[in-house]
């Protein structure tokens, strides 16, 4: 079984040459909502935490208004751990090399609900073929879990109230699974 105390010295890829932080995961260890981005951006690679940038405080207002949930009542986490250079996608090779981290997460967590940010995010999690504009909002089963897919809040920094909108109705569908279980 994996020791998530090792993943600070983790150098299964190459990401983890330009990393100034591994960026593991915030919010207590067990959830019942746990939330996933893409991978850590500069803010985060410096501060050590997820989202804790601008499309982060976006995050957690909307989902404080949508959930009535706290950052800190949410396991907060990435796809991949380390920041890519120039905040590209990560590849393939390093979403698979990061997995098993993620499983042991998931383990860990047992959430009732994960919701993932972004194309990268759901398409890695979930196995969607289409984008985000197509699959947000779909509810999958993922072990004993249900799985959303939204919008990245990033993608609402840049397309505006429109974004924020599906982004916020795909947060009520979380908010009913949350207070069906
Ligand atoms: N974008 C992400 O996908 N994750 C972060 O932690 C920050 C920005």
């Amino acid at each position: 079984m994996l020791d998530l105390a090792d993943l600070p010295s983790c150098t299964k890829c190459a990401l983890s040459e330009h990393r100034q932080r591994v960026v593991i995961g915030s919010g207590p260890e067990r959830s019942s909502l746990m939330v996933l981005g893409e991978a850590p951006g500069r803010s985060e690679d410096e501060g050590g935490a997820p989202f804790i940038g601008r499309s982060g405080r976006l995050l957690f207002e909307l989902i404080g208004n949508e959930l009535g949930r706290r950052r800190d009542e949410c396991f907060v986490t990435n796809v991949v751990k380390c920041r890519p250079p120039a905040n590209r996608t990560p590849r393939p090779r390093e979403i698979a090399m990061c997995r098993p981290w993620l499983d042991e997460q998931l383990r860990r967590c047992e959430p009732a609900v994960v919701l993932a940010l972004g194309n990268t995010a759901a398409k890695s999690l979930f196995g969607f073929d289409e984008g985000i504009s197509v699959t947000h909002g779909r509810v999958v089963q993922l072990g004993g879990a249900k799985g959303v897919a939204t919008y990245h809040p990033a993608a609402a920094l840049r397309g505006g109230p429109s974004v924020v909108e599906v982004m916020r109705g795909d947060l009520r569908i979380v908010r009913e699974l949350l207070g069906a279980r």
